[in-house]
């Protein structure tokens, strides 16, 4: 992990109240995993106290650069959008422990499911997947055809169904209900699902399909570098979450231990 003053190379709307910030800098030299995210401090940090965690949503180590995609929530992620190409952006990063890119081999598939702003993580790791021979089936949920964001880009590695809560394109609904469709129509097969999103989503996904997958969570970050526990969550009993940690403890920190989960470890 580092801090580091970084150079924005693109920031862009791509959707409704959505940007794509392409980032260049040597921290992306150690990002490891699909799923890591980088904390941003918010101008000179003074008027935004705490930084922004940020998912990426892909890695380019050739040119040192990453892109994240975020959405306008508040006074912060608005002075973002206002930040223009060649500016200097203060990261920390990467953080985190994102998604097993092996649990799954060669010409087996996997089902990536996003809800709204979860869906950029899981770019990076539909093309990671896409070059090791893993079929990817990606569903992809929002609001409403507005915010739909890389529908195509999806495309390239594999099959993709949207779904809207108003129906204004794709299935109307939610992402189960992607699922419940297509397995009503015998047409859903895959080895493991790899989610991210809301907690309602994350608990309908896993009421669903069961908890034979990976759950990235969006709880809300002070440090994001697990120092102040603020974005705690609680293991299920008799579970060892994945931590740099020897002792047991009964919470995990989502910035440091995870955000990324088996389903099958945390309670949501
Ligand atoms: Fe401080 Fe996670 S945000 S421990």
């Amino acid at each position: 992990m580092r801090m580091e003053d970084c150079t924005v190379e693109e920031n862009v709307q791509i959707a409704k109240d959505t940007y794509k910030m392409k980032i260049k800098g040597n921290f992306v030299k150690e990002c490891r995993t699909p799923g890591q995210f980088v904390n941003i401090r918010i101008g000179d940090g003074r008027e935004y106290m705490l930084r922004r965690p940020i998912s990426i949503s892909e890695i380019d180590r050739g040119e040192n650069l990453v892109t994240i995609i975020y959405r306008i929530v508040g006074e912060g992620t608005k002075f973002m959008s206002n930040i223009k190409k060649g500016n200097e952006i203060d990261i920390m990063g990467p953080l985190g422990r994102g998604y097993d890119v092996l649990s799954l081999k060669k010409g087996q598939t996997a089902l990536l499911v996003g809800g709204g702003i979860g869906v950029p993580p899981l770019y990076e790791l539909a093309k990671q997947f896409n070059q090791r021979g893993i079929k990817t089936i990606a569903i992809l949920g929002f609001n409403s055809k507005d915010e739909v964001f890389y529908e195509e880009e999806f495309k390239k590695f594999g099959e993709v169904y949207v779904s809207t809560v108003d129906g204004s394109v794709g299935t109307k609904g939610f992402v189960t209900d992607v699922i419940k469709k297509l397995q009503a129509e015998n047409n859903l097969a895959f080895d493991k699902y790899y989610s991210c999103g809301p907690v309602p989503m994350l608990k309908a996904l896993i009421n669903t399909v069961g908890e034979d997958g990976y759950v990235s969570l969006e709880n809300r970050m002070a440090c994001g570098i697990g120092a102040c526990y603020a974005c705690v969550c609680k293991k299920k009993k008799n579970k060892d979450v994945i931590s740099y940690d020897e002792k047991k403890v009964e919470y995990t920190r989502v910035c440091y231990d995870g955000p990324v989960y088996l389903a099958s470890d945390v309670e949501i």
